[in-house]
């Protein structure tokens, strides 16, 4: 079933568990992510970019998951606009029929982002659609960073405070140290989890995990005993998923995670097969290496199992 992004959190809220967010661009993850949802018993978040919705268009994205959502009726599942940058962009995906929206004006001053982020909060609550914002600036905690640089980019608990009185908004993706992609950490993994703690005390809302792919090893050897290279990769590790969950993740955000297990499985088929033209020659076994990856996913979140 559809429903909005502040009722599935809330349960995860409560409960203390982790819903996953997976981003999706077309309709074989989302396949994958509601199989294995069907198979783990677990609430799914499925979300689109902006990028997403230009490739795949707003309408289609919310088609495909709306008839998943049908056949598996049983799943509570919402659908987020990830990382949107305007009003506009938010209005387009509530239009479109997504229950949950990401405005992510981060990168503007603070005034400017709650500002934003209350005019978001008054539209999408009319509707009944869940809104996230962000706080602080996404960027790895590197050793090149200076501690200056480093403590700009992380969230301040005062002003997550006083952003999530202030807007309405209900649900918050602090940054604590992670960053989007495959290269996540130069040296030894590092997140602020006593920081996270605080933010969660201070606010009292769902809180969410950007930048969460794991790069588990035996997904990342997969891709590169194809010949690809992501040498220096580095993700979060499962271990840090499960202390971030205990100290107030309730979402958990994962798109890299997806791409290197689906596109392992594109590349090792071109590989031992190079007269196959069969487009879903390559899907089938790549559908079913993230359906895989995410089932294992659930059980690290704790999501498995919650319906
Ligand atoms: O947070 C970023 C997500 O991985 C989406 O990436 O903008 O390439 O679709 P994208
Ligand atoms: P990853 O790049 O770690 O998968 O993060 C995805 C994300 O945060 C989407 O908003
Ligand atoms: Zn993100």
């Amino acid at each position: 079933m559809l429903i909005s992004g502040a009722k599935l959190l809330q349960k995860a809220h409560k409960e203390g568990y982790a819903v996953g967010a997976f981003n999706i661009n077309n309709m074989e993850m989302a396949q994958a992510i509601f199989e294995a949802a069907d198979k783990m018993s677990s609430p799914i978040i499925v979300q689109a970019s902006e990028g997403a919705i230009k490739y795949a268009g707003g309408t289609m994205l919310h088609a495909i998951v709306k008839n998943l959502s049908e056949k598996y009726p049983h799943i509570p599942v919402a659908l987020n606009l990830d990382h949107g940058t305007t009003l506009e962009s938010c209005v387009h995906a509530i239009r479109c029929g997504f229950t949950s929206v990401m405005i992510d004006a981060s990168h503007h001053p603070f005034e400017e982002n709650l500002a934003t982020t209350k005019e978001v909060v008054r539209i999408a609550h009319a509707a009944d659609v869940g809104v996230e914002a962000e706080l602080g600036r996404l960027m790895g905690i590197e050793d090149n960073i200076s501690v200056d640089e480093k403590s700009a980019s992380l969230v301040d608990p005062d002003e997550a405070e006083q952003f999530v009185k202030a807007s309405g908004v209900d649900y918050l993706a602090p940054a604590i140290g992670t960053s989007h992609g495959a290269f996540k950490f130069k040296g030894e993994p590092k997140l602020e989890f006593e920081l996270l703690k605080e933010v969660k005390r201070r606010t009292g809302v769902p809180l969410v995990l950007h930048g969460a792919s794991a790069i588990p090893e035996e997904v990342r050897a997969a891709f590169e005993g194809t010949g690809g290279d992501l040498k220096g990769s580095k993700g979060v590790p499962a271990n840090f998923l499960k202390e971030a969950i205990a100290g107030g993740i309730n979402k958990v955000n994962t798109d890299t995670d997806l791409r290197i297990a689906f596109m392992a499985e594109v590349r090792r088929v071109a590989n031992e097969k190079p007269s196959e033209i069969d487009p879903r020659k390559f899907f089938i076994p790549a559908r079913e290496a993230v359906v895989k990856l995410i089932c294992e996913r659930m059980e690290t979140l704790g999501s498995a199992g919650r319906i």
